[in-house]
């Protein structure tokens, strides 16, 4: 693997499709083994925007605004960091040949619709689901939960992520305001739900496994520790790693992670979502890309997940090893304002083994995520007490 020179003809590029706090961090690590990188989002001054050689603003569903912009920077490579793209457009670009789409166009296609995953890992594949079914309208909807899932059920847009326009129904009553919550709040308006029964799980991980190249050229495949998370509302609250798994239930895990992985083939990091009762294991969903529960490695790993998807990403050899027990906590916005002021940061890294990442994104919405807080300790325990105590700490205000 050869790597040139920043801003020369010889520059290893890479260009960036979303540039939010998880892409920042990809951007960090690349330019780090001397990449040159180019971010690209759909706002100004998004996170990765504030550090790569060149940023520019596009829609990314936009086939002509991409492939313009492609043309013009010829990336080595296209890591994208969001779902919705125009995968079409990156379809194309992958066949004329000079590009690699990371991981593959495939997977960035089947992630980006909870049908194609679904379908794939359940039907093709034979893994583990909760009991799902598709609906066009809010009667195929009713029909299906009567017909089977029961209840209480989950309720998401095929075409949506961080829990928009997600909900958790216990009886018909809740299925016209299921319906309508969906159909409006999903990404592009697909007028299509999937309706899921729920598992009674006890925990929940992120397995991040890693695609990258060994010494002798060859794809290998390796598991991170896994990560614990709590999700409230679809998003992610507070993550931990090593979440404690019985052997079994592990092998398991990493089971259906392989199976998926190798499915979507390529190289890089991907977040496999498992949920796990026991010895039991069932296949939730899958990122192609650094996964938000896995902002922990920042502080537990030899190596972040960012740093392993640049590895991996550039063909280079990777080390998945556990550095100490970590944790992870979100800080959100809490205000509505273009003027974010946290405060009391001081204090706040005063907590043992404590750090923290501000994400720098010009605007604040009260739940919009802001910041994390990372902290490690002797036991995931006392990690997640320390990034606790940070978040309580740090108070945001509106600076206007
Ligand atoms: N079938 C289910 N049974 C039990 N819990 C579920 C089920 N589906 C979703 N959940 C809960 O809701 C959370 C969010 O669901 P899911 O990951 O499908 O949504 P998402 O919008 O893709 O979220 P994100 O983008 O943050 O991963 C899960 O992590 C889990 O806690
Ligand atoms: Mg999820």
């Amino acid at each position: 693997m050869n790597i040139g020179t920043p801003l020369t003809p010889v520059a290893t590029r890479v260009m960036l499709l979303g540039s939010g706090e998880l892409g920042k961090e990809v951007i960090i690590a690349l330019q780090r083994l001397g990449v040159e990188v180019i971010a690209v989002d759909r706002y100004p001054n998004a996170p990765g925007h504030q550090l790569a050689h060149r940023a520019h603003v596009v829609d990314m569903t936009d086939a002509e605004a991409l492939r313009t912009l492609i043309a013009q920077e010829k990336p080595h490579l296209i890591v994208p960091e969001i779902e919705a793209l125009n995968t079409a457009l990156l379809a194309e670009i992958e066949r004329s040949g000079s590009t690699r789409v990371i991981p593959t166009v495939k997977a960035v296609q089947l992630t980006m619709n909870r049908e194609g995953i679904r379908r794939l890992a359940a039907e093709e594949l034979k893994l583990p689901t909760s009991p799902y079914a598709f609906a066009d309208s809010q009667q195929a909807l009713q029909d299906a939960i009567e017909g089977g899932i029961g209840y209480p059920c989950f309720i998401k847009p095929t075409m949506s992520s961080s829990g928009k326009g997600q909900s958790r129904i216990t009886g018909p009553e809740q299925v016209a305001a299921a319906w309508e919550y969906a159909a409006t709040g999903g990404r592009v308006n697909q007028g299509k739900v999937i309706v899921e029964g729920q598992i009674d799980f006890d925990y929940e991980i992120t397995l991040l496994t890693v695609r990258a190249l060994n010494a002798q050229g060859e794809v290998e495949t390796s598991f991170c520790a896994p990560i614990g998370h709590l999700q409230e509302k679809g998003d992610y609250i507070e993550s931990w790693q090593p979440q404690p798994m019985n052997a079994l239930a592990l092998q398991r895990a990493q089971e259906i992670s392989k199976a998926v992985t190798d499915s979507l083939g390529g190289l890089g990091i991907f977040g496999v979502e498992l949920f796990v009762n026991g010895d039991q294991v069932w296949f939730s969903e899958v990122s192609p890309r650094p996964h938000d529960t896995g902002m922990v490695t920042m502080g537990s790993q030899r190596f972040s997940e960012f740093e392993l998807h640049a590895r991996a990403i550039l063909g280079l050899p990777v080390n998945v090893d556990l550095r100490r027990p970590g944790a992870s906590a979100v800080i959100y916005g809490g205000v509505n304002t273009e003027q974010l002021v946290f405060e009391h940061v001081e204090q706040a890294l005063a907590v043992p083994e404590s750090d923290i990442r501000l994400f720098g994104k010009p605007e604040s919405f009260e739940r919009r995520r802001m910041g994390v807080a990372l902290a490690t300790g002797d036991n995931i325990d006392e990690a997640r007490e320390r990034a606790r105590r940070v978040v309580g700490l740090v108070k945001t205000r509106d600076g206007a």
